[in-house]
């Protein structure tokens, strides 16, 4: 049966920004699919729990900025449960402090760009060297969480951007290098998904002219990319690899101005 393809029975998953909206909810939608999580997560007690609430998942303290800490997470989920099939690297450098300094090339610190592909891009890569010799015995795979962002020119997020436009090339590179030992990497790219953090913080007039922009009728929730990433990591992807998976509502795929379009059009298709 096609849906028994989209489940991940004893599978091991370590979700790296597990506590936050995007990871908490596919945390918990892969282990309702059968996974075993790993909540990875440097908000240690959030990450609790999150694993508190799910079958066989467990919190793991993990800073992106410290390669030690990142290869003892890989570790610590071998040693715990014997194995590693998917990590999804999810967690980013984001927050409104990061936000508010991250806009254009010209007044970028290089003290924010520094972190950002710190934490972004080399941790995300030292995450999947240290994986990867488990995953081939495995043949597992790789799910990174990228954004429409690394895909679009925009005025704000030049460093953010860039380091998930980064972990594009990476997720390529992987999938290259290492298909032929049985190994896939993909990755998703949200578009604007309203988890409660972005909910609270993002100006309204600035949504609505997301929403105007989305193909849908409504904007993403963390589940809706948490079904992509598990689809990425199931068995039913099995073909799929070094892809971006664009889970955006239709934001990036349409002509510039169809919002105008659509109202100017809006009585002879109402
Ligand atoms: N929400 C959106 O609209 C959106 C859009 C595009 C892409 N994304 C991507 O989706 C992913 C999840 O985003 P979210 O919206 O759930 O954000 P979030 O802030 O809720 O989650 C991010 C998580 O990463 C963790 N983290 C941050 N720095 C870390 C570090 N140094 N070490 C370990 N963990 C760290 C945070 O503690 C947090 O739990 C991110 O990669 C983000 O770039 C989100």
């Amino acid at each position: 049966m096609v849906a028994d393809a989209i489940r991940l029975d004893g599978k091991v998953v370590i979700i790296t920004g597990g506590a936050g909206g995007i990871g908490s909810a596919t945390a918990r939608l892969m282990a309702a699919r059968g996974a075993r999580v790993a909540i990875a997560d440097i908000m240690e007690d959030a990450a609790r729990k999150v694993a508190a609430g799910l079958p066989g998942a467990i919190a793991i303290h993990l800073d992106l900025e410290d390669q030690t800490s990142i290869e003892a997470m890989i570790a610590e989920t071998v040693a715990h449960y014997g194995q590693l099939d998917v990590l999804h690297n999810n967690a980013a450098l984001l927050g409104p402090d990061i936000a508010q300094a991250d806009n254009d090339v010209e007044s970028m610190s290089t003290a924010l760009w520094d972190r950002t592909f710190a934490v972004n891009v080399r941790g995300t890569m030292i995450g999947c060297r240290a994986a990867l010799p488990h995953l081939r015995k495995t043949r597992g795979n790789i799910v990174n969480t990228v954004s429409n962002l690394a895909l679009q020119g925009h005025m704000i997020q030049a460093a953010y951007s860039s380091s998930k436009a980064a972990i594009i090339q990476m997720t390529r590179a992987i999938a290259a290098s290492h298909g032929i030992h049985g190994i896939r990497c993909n990755a998703v790219a949200p578009g604007m998904t309203m988890t409660s953090a972005l909910r609270d913080a993002f100006p309204p007039v600035l949504r609505k002219a997301v929403e105007d922009e989305t193909l849908r009728d409504q904007l993403g929730e963390p589940e809706d990319i948490a079904e992509a990433a598990a689809f990425l990591a199931s068995h039913a992807a099995r073909n799929i690899t070094g892809q971006v998976l664009v889970a955006d509502g239709g934001c990036a795929s349409h002509v510039p101005g169809i919002s105008q379009f659509r109202s100017f059009f809006s009585g002879e298709h109402a």
